[in-house]
């Protein structure tokens, strides 16, 4: 396993959730760790409780010159180099299939999987010279279908099937490929697509705590602690890890 001292590390949507315990963990560890996001206010929370290793870089993953500068900011935050990509930023979308909107399942895409692939690219040229890393987060909605959550579960899915691909082409260039596939984890992905308010929250998971084998769901740390072993880890590649308190089991007790 590789050290995450002194790794250079961008992290996309790192201004809230599961981004944000993510940088921590790392930070914690010795990572130069730059965040992006769109909110400029939750970065800078972020970087107020984490300090000095934590960079943070104000963009929209949907537009290119920010995704070229996000890379030039964790360079330059990095020493001149780039270890690890980790595609975090992502928006839920539900709809039932008779109500798609054309408008929103192509934000979803755009926002959870173009942009994921596009930083990839602008990052790959970089992980060369470090034998570096690229994480992409999928979703247990790949394991157990929520009906309604099919745009959200599509997105996830390309992401898995691109993890896969991806690790093949880029494997002889020493750079790794991972997917995490993370249970629920009370974050604000819900809240800002609309699905329930902040006070409905805690039923919310209360709900579907049960879901999960272990009863519970989890915490943003514990998906980090995933994404640190897909970063670390140097004889793997191509994985996709469910850190899922076992929901993707579809376990169901009768
Ligand atoms: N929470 C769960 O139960 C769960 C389960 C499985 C997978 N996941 C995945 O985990 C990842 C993190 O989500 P989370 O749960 O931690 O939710 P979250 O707190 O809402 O984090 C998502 C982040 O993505 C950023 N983002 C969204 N659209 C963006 C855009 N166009 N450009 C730049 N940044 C953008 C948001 O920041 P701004 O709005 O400020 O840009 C936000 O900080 C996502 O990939 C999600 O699909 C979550």
């Amino acid at each position: 396993m590789r050290s995450l001292q002194g790794m250079s590390v961008l992290i996309t949507g790192g201004g809230s959730g599961i981004g944000a315990d993510c940088a921590q963990r790392f930070c914690e560890q010795g990572a130069l760790v730059t965040i992006s996001g769109r909110r400029i206010d939750k970065l800078e929370a972020v970087q107020a409780q984490l300090g000095d290793n934590c960079r943070i870089v104000q963009g929209d993953v949907c537009q290119q010159s920010d995704r070229v500068n996000m890379v030039e900011v964790a360079l330059a935050h990095g020493g001149g180099k780039l270890d690890a990509l980790i595609n975090n930023a992502a928006n839920m979308y539900r709809q039932p299939v008779d109500g798609y909107t054309e408008a929103h399942l192509s934000d979803a895409f755009n926002t959870n999987v173009i942009s994921a692939m596009m930083l990839s690219s602008l990052a790959v040229p970089h992980l060369d010279a470090t034998d570096g890393a690229i994480v992409f987060i999928g979703s247990t909605h790949t394991r157990r279908a929520f009906p309604g959550a099919s745009p959200y579960a599509t997105t996830k899915a390309a992401l898995e099937g691109l993890t896969k691909v991806m690790a093949a082409e880029l494997g002889p260039r020493q750079i790794r490929v991972g997917c995490i596939l993370p249970g629920a984890v009370s974050t604000e992905l819900n809240l800002r697509a609309g699905l329930f308010t902040e006070a409905e929250a805690k039923d919310r998971y209360d709900a579907v705590a049960g879901l999960h084998a272990l009863g519970r769901i989890g915490t943003g740390t514990e998906v980090a602690e995933g994404i640190e072993y897909l970063v670390t880890a140097e004889w793997v590649t191509g994985v996709a890890l469910e850190v899922d308190g076992g929901i993707g089991l579809g376990a169901s007790h009768f």
